[in-house]
């Protein structure tokens, strides 16, 4: 889906949180190939992303053109500065009523409030839609996220043990978190 723009005005920053356009798919898949080497926190390392800006397009445009789904981007005074996203779990109709969703800031943009700004939208415009509960993993490491994820309301469910490995041989568990809307 595509919603209206937002501007807010915080600590003397303009933030703007909008919807990706098509034309912004190398924005979109360099950021997500940088921030992905900036933290241990996401799912791949920059050398394992292999997708072209054409399949980064066309995830632009299915997001945008799909009323269950949203792509929203941050900019922090004009500059890019990272996305959140939510998508239903699956098509069907017995899970129609759960969305995960992804947060990717780069991190020279972390630590100031910026992550919560984006998922009260997110979290907000997913319940207008219908869905009653997101959910998402987070690492056990990731004590930003989760501290952030407590404060909107989501609660820890379970986890997968030692489900990312690094190659110092130490661990992180897979935390499962859900939040009713
Ligand atoms: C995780 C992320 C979305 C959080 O957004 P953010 O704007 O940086 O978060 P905030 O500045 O609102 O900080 C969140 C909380 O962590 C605290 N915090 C900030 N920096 C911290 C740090 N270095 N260590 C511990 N806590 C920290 C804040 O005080 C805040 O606590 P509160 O919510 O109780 O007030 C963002 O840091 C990010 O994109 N990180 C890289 C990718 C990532 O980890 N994605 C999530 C994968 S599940």
């Amino acid at each position: 889906m595509i919603i209206d723009e937002e501007k807010i005005i915080k600590d003397g920053s303009e933030i703007v949180l909008r919807c990706a356009r098509a034309d912004e798919a190398e924005m979109v898949l360099d950021g997500y190939i940088k921030v992905s080497g900036e933290t241990r926190f996401l799912v791949g390392e920059p050398d394992e992303i292999k997708l072209t800006v054409e399949q980064e397009r066309e995830f632009i445009d299915g997001s945008n053109t799909n009323d269950k789904k949203l792509l929203l981007l941050a900019f922090v005074d004009g500059r890019y500065a990272g996305n959140c996203r939510f998508e239903g779990k699956t098509a069907t109709r017995k899970f129609a009523h759960r969305a995960s969703l992804g947060i990717a800031l780069f991190q020279e943009f972390t630590g100031r409030g910026l992550g919560g700004i984006m998922l009260e939208k997110l979290l907000a415009v997913a319940k207008e839609k219908g869905y009653e509960q997101m959910e998402l993993t987070v690492y056990s490491g990731n004590i930003r996220a989760r501290k952030l994820y407590k404060r909107l309301g989501f609660k820890e469910c379970g986890a997968i043990p030692a489900a990312v490995k690094f190659p110092d041989g130490t661990s992180f568990d897979e935390i499962l978190m859900y939040k009713k809307l």
